[in-house]
Order: C-alpha cells, then structure tokens, then sequence
C-alpha cells in the first residue's frame, strides 16, 4: 500500500483521479491538499469535500493551499474546460464537512514528517504547496519517499502556449524549486497523458460502479468532452492527473528516462520543461549539478485508459 497526500486543483480531470484515490485498495489516502489551478483554491477545496463526501469518505482530510502564484499574476480560471464550479456546472449537493484548520503546506510537513520514508505526495496542479511545504521544512527532501508530478512536456509540446503545460505555466517558480529540489520525483507529463483518451464508453463504466460520485465525473466529463471535440477533434478526454496515479500503481504501462529537469520562470517560454537527460555533456556546468529526476517520455495510452475505467 502507498500512503500519500493528493495535491490536486479540482478540475474535471482531478475529479477523476481523487476518485481513483478514495476508491484504490492500494492506495491509503493521507489527505487532499487544495490549490488554485483550474479554479480558485476556496472552490478546489469545496470540490475535494464534496467528492470525498459522495464516495463516503469524509474521513479524509482537505487542507486548503495556494491561492496564488508565488511571483506572478495569476490567470483567470479556465471556465470554458472546467467550468466555473470546476466539474462542469452540473448541479452539486450541499457539502457538510469542513477543511482541515491547517494550511496545505503545513499539512504536508507535518503528515510527511509523522512517517518518515514512507509518504508519496503527488501532484497535479500548480505546485506553490509543494514548495511551500519545502520552504516550511527543507529536511522534509529527505523524509518523502517520492514525489510524483503530473506536469510539464519534454517533446510533446504545450497546452497553454506552444511550449508550456499548465500547471508548470501557472506557477513556473514554484515548479523550479519543487523540480530541483533533489527528492526522488517523477514527472508525469504530456508526453504521457496526451497518449491517453478517456472514451465515453470507459466514462459510462465509470457511471454505473461510482453511485452518486458516478454522476458527479460523468456529469463533468461531459462538458470537458465538449472542450476537447471543440478545440481539440477529439472523442473523449485526456486523464491527465489519474496518469499520476496510473504510473505509481502501474509503472509498467509507461515509458521513462533519468535527467535533470528544470522549468523556464520568465519570457516568452515561461513554464516550458526542460529536460537534460544523464549523461549528457552540456557545457553549461549547472546541469549536471541540478538532481537527477525522471520523466515519463511515453505511455501505452490503450493500457492506462483501461486501467483507469477498470479501478473506477
Ligand atoms: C493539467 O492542467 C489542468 O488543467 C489539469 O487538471 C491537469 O492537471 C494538464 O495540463
Ligand atoms: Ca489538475
């Protein structure tokens, strides 16, 4: 089993991979810690309640975080993908539960530190949390088992501009710190997630096994479907943050390579991934001095599709 703490924007997608996350025998779910991203952090955090609420697990904690960029004006939410509430504008219930009194950052420190080797954080959103986490206690590098980030593009290109993704995009700073920071970390970005398409037919599986939280993620998924035939020409969605998931519990189904990572703060290719892989003899010394990561450089997008539909 793999504790971990999900730090997550929630976001149709992330809706996806919390319920992976609450439902995965596998997985002991320590907490959610919330950020800003493809909504504002007050509405992430009352969407990580209300599905931990629907799959009857209010147990879980959800900690509140970022609600900003650590050095740059933040965009408007993208609406127009996830919707103004983040799952869609479909209609949602009423939540009851309450967050966690401490912030994010707080959270993680505190939960990593409780169990020293044994807690993985993975993250899906802008990372202001993990380096806040990292700034609140630098020892807590040494205490993680592993980080695993979905985020970032080595060949594939962006999807915010033509070389940035969005959650490195939305706060390049704090990607900087949390990928040079030298704890082992995985990068899970799209090169990997764009192999994979969520077809209505996995989501109407996905429907019928989730009760109440089925109607919530195929609710949602359908207004995403809408974004990726209208901007995209694509039939289905792309599980983006379940690959974090995907890759923890079944590293198999990817494709991997060991290098420096790094992510570009200011200009025009603000938020673009960049990847030296080992071994390479780049004449500018800081890359070989920056820890070594691996990224995921492909998937077998059938496989983690399937994966996905079947653990849900
Ligand atoms: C990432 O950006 C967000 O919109 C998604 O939830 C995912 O985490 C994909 O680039
Ligand atoms: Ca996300």
């Amino acid at each position: 089993t793999h504790p971990i703490i999900f730090d997550t924007d929630p976001g149709v997608d992330d809706a996806q991979a919390i319920a992976i996350a609450l439902r995965h025998p596998e997985l002991e779910l320590l907490g959610l810690t919330t950020t800003f991203g493809n909504v504002d952090v007050e509405v992430a955090t009352r969407n990580a309640l209300l599905l931990a609420q629907l799959a009857g697990r209010d147990d879980v904690p959800v900690a509140q975080g970022a609600a900003a960029p650590l050095a740059k004006t933040r965009l408007p939410p993208p609406a127009h993908i996830h919707g103004g509430n983040g799952l869609g504008d479909i209609p949602l219930p009423a939540v009851t539960g309450r967050p966690d009194p401490r912030c994010a950052a707080q959270f993680i420190v505190e939960t990593v530190n409780a169990r020293p080797g044994e807690v993985t954080l993975v993250a899906v959103g802008p990372l202001g949390n993990l380096a806040g986490a990292l700034q609140l206690d630098p020892g807590i590098v040494e205490r993680v088992k592993r980080v695993v980030v979905m985020g970032g593009s080595i060949r594939e290109g962006g999807n915010v501009t033509p070389v940035a993704e969005a959650n490195m995009f939305n706060d390049p700073q704090a990607a900087s710190r949390v990928l040079t920071a030298g704890w082992p970390l995985t990068l899970v970005g799209l090169d990997a997630t764009h192999r994979c398409v969520l077809t209505p037919a996995h989501m109407a599986r996905i429907e019928t096994g989730q009760g109440e939280l089925g109607r919530v993620l195929a609710g949602s998924y359908a207004f995403y479907r809408d974004f990726y035939q209208t901007f995209l020409g694509i039939d289905g969605c792309c599980p983006h943050d379940s690959c974090a998931l995907a890759w923890l519990l079944r590293p198999d189904l990817f494709t991997t390579a060991r290098g420096h990572l790094n992510v570009v703060t200011e200009g025009v290719a603000e938020g673009q991934t960049l990847f030296a892989p080992e071994g390479r003899a780049y004449a500018q010394e800081r890359w070989s001095h920056t820890p070594l990561a691996e990224a995921c450089l492909d998937a077998n997008g059938e496989a983690v599709s399937d994966w996905i539909a079947e653990v849900l």
